[in-house]
């Protein structure tokens, strides 16, 4: 085959999404099935140590000190029926991070896994609101029938009254946890029926009955469950919005699928569907204008940079998405930013459960190269021959703030180079209050846990002790308008200050002062996200 012809079935056949889930509603488990299904493993329950995933606070250090920088937190690769699936972890208990948003960043559609005994939680909420900023698609998979579960209208309305986003039922549930008789399928108007012995392996042949086979029906379902099955379809059907596959491809409306990860049901017909609907990897935009996926020219932009907590080992991984053509081990490349030509060095790629050096990788897939220092999140490198830049990553709102200085006044210098250096990588964002310097400074961030990330690594690696005060803000807003931000009014208990670019911003402690701040302040404008 023609080497253009190659490039493009590779690429036509990648499919890169985030599996966004609040903790505990199922994520794991669900990967795992996805990928027993791609035959990458065996069992399903390897994907990760539950040791490791439920880590508390204080063993963290010392597990990130042993397993040194980890592919395999970052992105799983399998094969599935002729596609090539690029599966993005977003942490979510004591690692969610700033990173988790920016992980987002690289993906060209999203997998919601719901809870359907709890609806919508708040890390879906704050992870759903940079799907929808990027206007990806969003597939919803409703956990947990297997459990008592909430009315399957009232879910669907969470969504659309929590979230903004219509949805689609493609399947429907038939009762909840003791009571779960299986799902409807409307597309193919068919019964599916639950059989729980599936547990662990691949999905057997499911039973499924017409829905115009009314007498096996009644013997599967029984006659209560039967009718408020037909009451529910005549209600379903009544509501109108239905498929719309520009809706969905657009972010506006999410496809919906019930179902239980653990007992392994209804997840394959959910995985064939999503691979169906979802985008190939998407265009994305450039200082030139749009860049096709299909151009034969390799380009890629860093979204995440992982520092090593190993002293011994104090290396960075850059980890790239791949916008445009093919990456070749070994090729030369031109890091934009730094407009220097170079190799990228050790490229490794996560296959199934192994991590392993690449030798050719594709438009939709990512990899993560050795940093010594050079890359910045946002950087675009690209084939010599091609020269542009891509739209940088937007800096999230942190939630978390601290007022930070160094215990040993002699220090302030490597405690100013440190605090900069570490929040250049985006492991933390610093502030400093208005007319003031660095000698002290406000950090925001995303997940708590970055601040003993912080302190240990100002220890550790700069030989500075710093004392910390935690400050009650809770939201931070970028001014977006052309407001003189010394001499706006807001509420008392607001503070003013500057970024590390020397952008005006505003914290509160809560939502009542923004609006207040708001009202006070004609033509103000307040952003969540920082376009970079
Ligand atoms: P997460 O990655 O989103 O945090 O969730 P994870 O898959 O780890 O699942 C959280 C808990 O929910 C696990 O139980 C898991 O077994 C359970 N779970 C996931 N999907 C389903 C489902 O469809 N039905 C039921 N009934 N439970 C489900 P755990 O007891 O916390 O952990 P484990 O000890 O069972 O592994």
């Amino acid at each position: 085959m023609a080497e253009t012809a190659v490039l493009k079935k590779e690429i036509e056949r990648r499919r890169t999404f985030a599996i966004i889930s609040h903790p505990d509603a199922g994520k794991t488990t669900l990967t795992e099935k996805f990928l027993l299904y791609g035959g990458a493993i065996n069992l399903a329950g390897s994907v990760k140590g539950k040791a490791t995933a439920r880590h508390a606070v204080s063993d963290w250090m010392e597990i990130e000190k042993e397993r040194g920088i980890s592919v395999t937190s970052s992105v799983l690769q399998f094969n599935y029926g002729g596609f090539c699936i690029n599966i993005l972890d977003t942490p979510g208990h004591q690692d969610f991070s700033e990173d988790t948003y920016r992980t987002l960043m690289a993906a060209d559609s999203a997998v919601m896994v719901i809870d359907a005994a709890k609806g919508v939680e708040p890390q879906t909420r704050k992870l759903f609101k940079v799907c929808a900023m990027r206007k990806i698609p969003i597939f919803t998979f409703m956990n947990k029938l297997d459990r008592d579960a909430r009315d399957p209208f009232e879910l669907l309305d969470d969504i659309e009254n929590e979230l903004g986003i219509p949805t689609c039922p493609m399947n429907w549930p038939i009762g909840s946890g003791k009571e779960f008789k299986g799902v409807y399928d409307r597309e193919n108007r068919e019964v599916v029926i639950y059989s729980d012995t599936q547990k662990g392996t691949k999905e057997g042949v499911a039973t499924s009955i017409s829905l115009d086979d009314t007498d096996a029906l009644l013997s599967a379902l029984g006659q209560g469950a039967y009718d408020k099955l037909m009451e529910d379809i005549e209600l379903l059907d009544g509501a109108g919005s239905g498929f719309d596959r520009d809706e969905v491809d657009a972010g506006m409306l999410s496809p919906v699928f019930f179902g239980s990860a653990l007992t392994n049901f209804g997840v394959e017909i959910f995985l064939k569907n999503f691979l169906k609907m979802t985008t190939t990897p998407l265009p994305r935009v450039s200082d030139k204008g749009e860049v096709d996926p299909m151009s034969p020219e390799f380009s890629a932009f860093v979204f995440k940079i992982q520092a090593n907590m190993n002293k011994a080992h104090r290396d960075r991984i850059a980890f790239m998405r791949i916008c445009s053509g093919k990456f070749s081990a070994g090729m030369e490349v031109l890091h934009v930013q730094g407009d220097k030509v170079m190799r990228l060095s050790q490229p490794q790629q996560m296959m199934a459960s192994e991590r392993h050096i690449v030798d050719e990788a594709y438009a939709g897939d990512i990899i993560g190269v050795f940093d010594p220092g050079i890359f910045s999140i946002g950087d675009t490198v690209c084939s010599p021959d091609v020269k542009f830049e891509y739209e940088g990553i937007p800096t999230f709102a942190p939630e978390h703030f601290a007022r930070v200085r160094q215990i040993d006044t002699m220090k302030r210098k490597q405690f100013v180079k440190g605090v900069t250096q570490i929040a250049q990588e985006g492991a933390i964002q610093i502030f400093r209050e208005l007319n003031s310097g660095l000698e002290e400074i406000i950090v925001g961030v995303v997940g708590v846990l970055q601040f003993e990330v912080l302190k240990y690594r100002l220890e550790n690696e700069y030989n500075v002790e710093i004392k910390m005060d935690t400050l009650p803000y809770e939201h931070i807003r970028w001014i977006a308008s052309d407001t003189d931000i010394s001499t706006l009014t807001g509420t008392s208990d607001m503070k003013k200050v500057m970024d590390l670019k020397d952008r005006p911003l505003l914290l509160f402690i809560n939502s009542w002062s923004i609006g207040m701040t708001l009202e006070r302040n004609e033509g103000l404008v307040l952003e969540e996200f920082s376009k970079n």
